[in-house]
């Protein structure tokens, strides 16, 4: 199963919220469904948000009893909105929604019957590219590694977080398939532990070798000569190259700077978000308290506490040694490559 796919008219996807003690398969049959799927995290990751939402598009589509074009536009603006406020941060949501839009209008000419057939095929196209486009960036990422490297990454940037292969962990598992003997270190990830849980479970179920290690680790093992690269993913990433990723990130950049070790992000270019000139404009959602002062349904914290509950941070381009993307590896300077990749 990938983590997410259509079928019967419906779209199935994996619990991640259960993970890893439970596999339990989930369907959507509305896009209402799919919106409170994505606002609860039953799935998650930039790369799999954007499918999830072109999928609800086709199923707003399929219960749209829209009689005009006009009517019907008005039902999918309606979807389009639902879907977009799900969650803030990753541009993928966006990108894919503004994908699927795009192609309505597109479209006005065509009847009722066939348009949502045409919508349908665009949200699974959309899904097999990332598919493609995952594996691209990992043959590019995998040159990166060396046998006998050890690997530190964040959060899940695995299969789970797209629809399948991944794209940080995407490069780990393309490296692993090309041979070389590699170890990764997997950070835990507070407050949602998407390391412990997601990205431990995807690298067991592989066999790639691995250690799970709390956050606050990292540091130190970097201190101990113990990480020779990080590859992290993003949600979004500025035209400067700046990027945001899962709290936590920007202090892993500044830790790899002090001990030297390379820092990488593996996103696609539909993670770029070229309409902003610098990450200082990208939006940092912030969710439940619960999240810091509950582990597992129970409370961890005293009742009343005061709680900042950031789920991503900005990490400044300068600590960024290369973005790995499906269309290449870009260097810096980053405005002037991200430029000519987008022009191409
Ligand atoms: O809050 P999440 O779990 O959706 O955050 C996910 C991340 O921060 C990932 O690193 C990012 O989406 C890249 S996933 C390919």
């Amino acid at each position: 199963m990938k983590t997410i796919e259509w079928k019967d008219g419906k779209v199935f996807l994996i619990d991640q919220r259960k993970l890893p003690l439970k596999y339990e398969i989930i369907n959507c049959s509305s896009y209402q469904e799919v919106a409170e799927a994505i606002k609860k995290m039953k799935i998650r990751g930039a790369p799999a948000i954007g499918v999830a939402a072109a999928f609800g598009i086709a199923l707003a589509a399929y219960s749209s009893k829209a009689d005009t074009y006009k009517e019907f536009s008005l039902d999918m603006e309606k979807a389009k909105k639902c879907l977009a406020l799900t969650r803030p941060t990753a541009v993928n949501l966006f990108w894919a929604l503004e994908r699927m839009t795009n192609l309505i209008n597109i479209k006005k000419d065509v009847d009722l019957f066939e348009l949502k057939d045409i919508i349908l095929q665009e949200a699974k196209d959309i899904a097999r590219e990332d598919i493609e486009i995952n594996k691209g960036m990992g043959r590019y990422g995998a040159s990166l590694i060396k046998d006998g490297d050890n690997i530190l990454t964040h959060c899940n940037a695995g299969a789970l977080a797209t629809v399948d292969h991944g794209t940080a962990l995407g490069v780990i598992r393309t490296a692993f398939k090309e041979g070389k003997k590699i170890h990764v270190y997997v950070d835990e990830t507070r407050p949602v532990l998407q390391g412990a849980r997601l990205t431990a479970w995807e690298l067991m179920q592989e066999k790639i070798p691995f250690t799970l290690i709390i956050d606050n680790m990292a540091g130190f093992l970097m201190s101990q000569k113990k990480i020779n690269l990080i590859i992290v993913g993003a949600d979004r990433i500025a035209r400067n190259g700046d990027v945001v990723n899962k709290i936590g990130t920007y202090s892993l950049s500044v830790l790899a700077r002090e001990n030297k070790v390379p820092f990488y992000v593996a996103a696609p270019i539909s993670t770029i978000d070229v309409s902003l000139s610098s990450g200082k404009e990208i939006p940092i959602e912030e969710r439940n308290p619960k999240e810091i002062t509950h582990i597992l349904g129970k409370q961890i914290a005293p009742t009343g506490v005061k709680v900042f509950n950031p789920s991503f941070d900005l990490t400044h381009h300068r600590y960024v040694e290369a973005i790995i993307t499906e269309k290449g590896i870009i260097r810096k300077p980053f405005e002037r490559n991200i430029k000519l990749v987008f022009s191409r």
